[in-house]
């Protein structure tokens, strides 16, 4: 631990439902291919929570690893967030669920919405805790179980989803390691390019609103697509000239796993190598929230990661929002 004011991830952690639904599942339940899905967005399968899987539960079990890895108890948590838009239940919060099963009892708790971008966004909250002694050791979960909200009756949105989470342990590291910088970015204009009609309480659920399936996610892809790409390289190039770095330092770049085409379009550009890059979203589809710490910790089980590697981390999401930091491991 640094004597500083370094905040870095300590641990990581993920769960992911156990069972599967692939592309060709997809073709017998709307008009669709794996080919098209497979072309237009690198996806050939995605996770579905069943039976007793739960957003509260998938969080625990992924906190349970994080919280092993970094060696403490959870009752030294004392700040617990969880970035998500796909809560167990309206009211309480996700974050208490997580706290009372976890027993973390010493944790304030809160849930943080943020579309896809809500991970990166608990981070630069977590961050700002640490620093300035608020909080000694954060867990910061990113999860969402969009699949209940998923309307399996639209191809445009339905082959796009999948569930799961991811859980990172903040806390204080050695001086020049953790987040170097970060920032959060919101466009409340473009909120009717991805959202929800009903259930909220401007419409609250009725008959009607549940006959005309105003419950589910509604999304323009091609402006969201378009978005993305240029907010994906702009705010990742704004970080790093924040820590007075440039894309050709960087090790990693650790993209929102929306769609490939995506990430190829922003990694190509900023003059990245194919593997620089992380990409999961073949085997999980985008998790919003949890897209981010999953493919993380996949690359910490699987060593990828050196001491010093600089890293970005880069998303968008609904809201519209968006971010970036950039970490020295
Ligand atoms: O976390 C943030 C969340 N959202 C995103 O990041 C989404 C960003 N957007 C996208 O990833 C892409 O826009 C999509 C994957 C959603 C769609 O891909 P696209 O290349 O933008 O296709 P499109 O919406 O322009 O549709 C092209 C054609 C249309 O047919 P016509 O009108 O050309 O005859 C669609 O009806 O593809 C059709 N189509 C499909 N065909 C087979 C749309 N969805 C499907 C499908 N299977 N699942």
């Amino acid at each position: 631990m640094g004597s500083g004011n370094a905040v870095g991830i300590i641990s990581t952690g993920r769960a992911l439902p156990v069972s599967r639904i692939t592309n060709f599942d997809l073709e017998e339940i709307v008009e669709t291919s794996d080919q098209w899905i497979r072309a237009r967005t690198g996806i050939e399968e995605r996770r579905i929570i069943t039976n007793d899987e739960t957003n509260s539960e998938l969080s625990v079990l992924a906190s349970l690893i994080a919280l092993e890895r970094a060696n403490l108890r959870p009752e030294d948590i004392d700040l617990l967030i969880v970035a998500t838009v796909t809560p167990d239940q309206t009211l309480p919060s996700t974050a208490c669920l997580v706290q009372a099963r976890l027993n973390a009892y010493n944790a304030a708790a809160f849930d943080l919405a943020a579309g896809c971008t809500g991970f990166l966004y608990g981070l630069s909250v977590a961050e700002q805790y640490i620093k300035n002694g608020a909080a000694k050791n954060v867990l910061l979960i990113g999860v969402d179980t969009l699949s209940p909200i998923v309307d399996w009756q639209d191809r445009n949105t339905c082959v796009l989803f999948g569930d799961g989470a991811g859980a990172v342990v903040l806390g204080k590291v050695e001086d020049d390691r953790g987040i170097l910088a970060s920032k959060m970015f919101s466009d409340g204009t473009k909120a009717g390019l991805l959202y929800i009609p009903a259930g909220g309480t401007r419409c609250p659920a009725t008959l009607r609103t549940v006959g005309e399936r105003m419950h589910f996610i509604k999304m323009n892809g091609p402006e969201v697509f378009k978005f993305a790409v240029t907010v994906m390289i702009d705010s990742t190039l704004q970080v790093l000239e924040m820590c007075g770095k440039t894309s050709a330092e960087l090790d990693y770049l650790v993209p929102h796993q929306a769609n490939e085409r995506i990430i190829n379009f922003a990694y190509k550009k900023m003059g990245l190598k194919p593997e620089q890059v992380l990409i999961n979203i073949n085997r999980y589809g985008n998790m919003s929230s949890a897209s981010i710490p999953v493919v993380l910790d996949e690359a910490v089980d699987g060593g990828k990661f050196k001491d010093g590697d600089l890293i970005a981390l880069v998303s968008f999401g609904a809201g519209l929002t968006w971010g970036a930091a950039v970490l020295k491991w």
